[in-house]
C-alpha cells in the first residue's frame, strides 16, 4: 500500500505542529504539505498532493477549508473547535469525506461516554472545562458535545450548564459533577500533552477514506463505541 498522502492546516500552530511531527514519525503516513498563514503557505498550495487534509486551526476558517479540500477531492479530519458542525452536513454526497472530532483523546471520549450514561440516573449537573488561556473559544467543543449527548441520555432533555475556565498552566480539563440526593459524582479527564490526542487523529486519518456516513462527528464512531 502506498503511504496516506496528508497535509495540515493550522501547521504553524500547536496541535499543527504536533500532527505534523506525529505524521512523519507515522510508517503508513506520508506528510506532504504544511498550510499555514505563518508559513505564508495557503491551503490551495497543499491540497494537490494529498489524500487527507487535517485541520486544526481556528473556528472562522474550519469550515472554509473543508469545503476547499473537499471541491479538490480531498478527505478531511478536523480538529478545530468553536463551529457548528451541521454547517458541513451539506457535504453529504460530496466526492470526498469529512470526519470531525472535538476531542481526539480517548479518555475524553470514554469521559463524555460515561457522563452521558450517568446523566440517565442522575437528578442534575453541570460542566466545567479548563484550558489554558490562548484557546479562543468557550465553551470548548467537548464541552459543547458533553452537554448535547448528556441532553439526549436525560430523562428531562435539559442540557446541563458549562463553566469555562481559562489559565496559564493549563492543556485541556474537563469535570462533569452529576448531583442527586445526598450524593455526587465527578467524572474528570485530563490532556496534560498534547500527545495525548494523536493516536486519535492517525485513526482518524487511516479511516476518514472508508467512512460510509459523512460527515461523520465524534471518535467514538471510529472506535465501535455507541455514540
Ligand atoms: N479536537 C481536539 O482533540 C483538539 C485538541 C486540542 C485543540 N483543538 C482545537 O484545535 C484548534 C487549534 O488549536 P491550537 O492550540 O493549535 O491553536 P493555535 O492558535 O496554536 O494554532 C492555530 C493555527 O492555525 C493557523 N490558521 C489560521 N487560519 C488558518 C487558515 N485559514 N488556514 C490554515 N491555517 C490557519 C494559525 O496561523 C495558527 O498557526 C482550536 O480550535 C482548538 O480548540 C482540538
Amino acid at each position: 500500500m502506498p503511504p496516506i498522502r496528508v497535509a495540515v492546516a493550522g501547521a504553524a500552530g500547536r496541535m499543527g505542529q504536533t500532527v505534523c511531527k506525529a505524521v512523519e514519525e507515522a510508517p503508513d503516513m506520508e506528510l506532504t504539505g504544511r498550510a499555514d498563514p505563518a508559513l505564508n503557505t495557503p491551503l490551495a498550495e497543499v491540497l494537490p498532493n494529498a489524500d487527507v487534509l487535517v485541520d486544526f486551526t481556528i473556528p472562522t476558517s474550519a469550515v472554509a477549508n473543508a469545503r476547499e479540500a473537499v471541491d479538490a477531492g480531498v478527505h478531511v479530519v478536523i480538529g478545530t473547535t468553536g463551529f457548528d458542525p451541521s454547517e458541513l452536513d451539506d457535504l453529504e454526497n460530496a466526492n470526498a469525506n469529512v470526519f470531525i472530532a472535538p476531542n481526539f483523546a480517548i479518555g475524553a471520549v470514554l469521559m463524555m461516554q460515561f457522563a452521558a450514561q450517568a446523566a440517565r440516573h442522575m437528578a442534575s449537573a453541570e460542566i466545567i472545562e479548563l484550558h489554558h488561556s490562548t484557546k479562543v473559544d468557550a465553551p470548548s467543543g467537548t464541552a459543547a458535545r458533553t452537554a448535547r449527548l448528556m441532553a439526549a441520555a436525560s430523562q428531562t432533555g435539559a442540557a446541563p450548564p458549562i463553566h469555562s475556565v481559562r489559565l496559564p498552566g493549563l492543556v485541556a480539563h474537563q469535570e462533569v459533577i452529576l448531583g442527586d440526593v445526598g450524593q455526587t459524582l465527578t467524572i474528570r479527564h485530563d490532556s496534560t500533552d498534547r500527545e495525548s490526542f494523536m493516536p486519535g487523529v492517525l485513526l482518524a486519518v487511516r479511516k476518514v477514506g472508508d467512512l460510509t456516513e459523512s460527515p461523520t462527528v465524534g471518535l467514538e464512531r471510529l472506535l465501535g463505541l455507541n455514540s
